[in-house]
């Protein structure tokens, strides 16, 4: 493994246990009345997961500040959102996916009627938990602002209704891109400009972390798309071939694989490329950039 792959990997972990310490200090055991609901809570949020949108945010406000333990209950919202899109993704009036983060689907082992009920859960939580944080107000509701814009019926849920009147028909790539931007870039570009809202960041830093965050948000859906064809379920923890069995628009539907691939190197370089005015302290954010592009889960 090269050194880089290493550092990388030793500081997801380390990021990924300080999340799931604020996620699970902030959620309901799972024995609390009623208690299915908190178990399915819980079950897909610590099956697994990369917890990419929590590392973005910590290494972005970390490229302008300095307090990190306050913004975790940041990072663990992102990452509860997130949980909450997955869960209601998977369900069957959706993806009909049954296997999520390498375990059961939350509906298959709690019923669709829990599982909705979970996500609805999980998106509530992730509100409180920003609510929670010891920023000042005016910071709070700049953060919500922007959580509502990014996640609403014009940003994530019109990425996610547009992926679902797209299945079975022959769209254009700019529809493509739509959906790719929306349904996966606006979580992703959300967690880095928390991370610029937070850090204080100048209006053209968070600009530059803009772009950053489109082109590797892109790239991510680009990638994600390429592994249900190429990936292998036990990484990826991902049932393979639902896309094209379910007929979804993707990358590789409509370019190849070879172009998507092509597409996806670029994306990451012109991202990296953003990085370079801040050195040393974006080395992290450098080396996850390139793993996104090398991943197998
Ligand atoms: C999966 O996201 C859903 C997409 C937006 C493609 P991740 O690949 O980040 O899933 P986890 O959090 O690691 O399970
Ligand atoms: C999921 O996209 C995007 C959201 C959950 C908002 P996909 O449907 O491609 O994600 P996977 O492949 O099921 O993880
Ligand atoms: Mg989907
Ligand atoms: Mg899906
Ligand atoms: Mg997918």
């Amino acid at each position: 493994m090269s050194n880089n792959r290493m550092l990388l990997k030793r500081d997801i972990k380390e990021k990924k246990e300080l999340v799931n310490i604020e996620m699970d200090r902030f959620l309901p055991r799972k024995d609390e009345y009623p208690k299915q609901i908190h178990k399915a809570i819980r079950h897909t949020l610590f099956a697994g997961g990369k917890r990419l949108r929590p590392y973005l945010l910590l290494h972005t406000y970390q490229l302008f500040g300095i307090e990190t333990d306050k913004i975790l209950p940041v990072a663990a919202a992102l990452e509860m959102l997130h949980t909450y899109t997955l869960i209601h993704d998977d369900l069957p009036e959706i993806d009909n996916d049954d296997y999520r983060r390498g375990k059961k689907a939350c509906h298959v082992l709690f019923g669709a009627d829990i599982a909705l009920l979970a996500g609805d859960s999980l998106l509530i939580y992730a509100i409180e938990s920003i609510n929670k944080a010891e920023i000042n107000d005016k910071l709070k509701l700049l953060l919500l602002r922007e959580f509502c814009q990014e996640t609403g019926h014009k940003g994530l849920i019109a990425g996610q209704m547009v992926d679902i009147e797209s299945e079975g028909k022959n769209i254009t790539e700019k529809t493509l891109n739509y959906i790719h931007k929306n349904k996966t870039g606006r979580l992703i570009n959300l967690a880095i400009r928390f991370g610029c809202i937070l850090g204080k960041a100048s209006d053209e830093d968070t600009e530059n972390m803009r772009i950053f965050g489109e082109k590797i948000g892109l790239a991510f859906q680009i990638v994600d798309d390429i592994l249900d064809i190429e990936g292998d379920k036990e990484s990826l923890g991902k049932t393979i071939g639902k896309d094209s069995q379910q007929k979804k628009a993707t990358y590789p539907s409509i370019n190849g694989l070879e172009e998507s691939r092509t597409k996806a190197e670029k994306l990451i370089e012109d991202a990296r490329a953003r990085l370079e005015k801040y050195g040393e302290k974006a080395i992290y954010l450098d080396h996850l950039a390139e793993f996104l592009l090398t991943r197998k889960y």
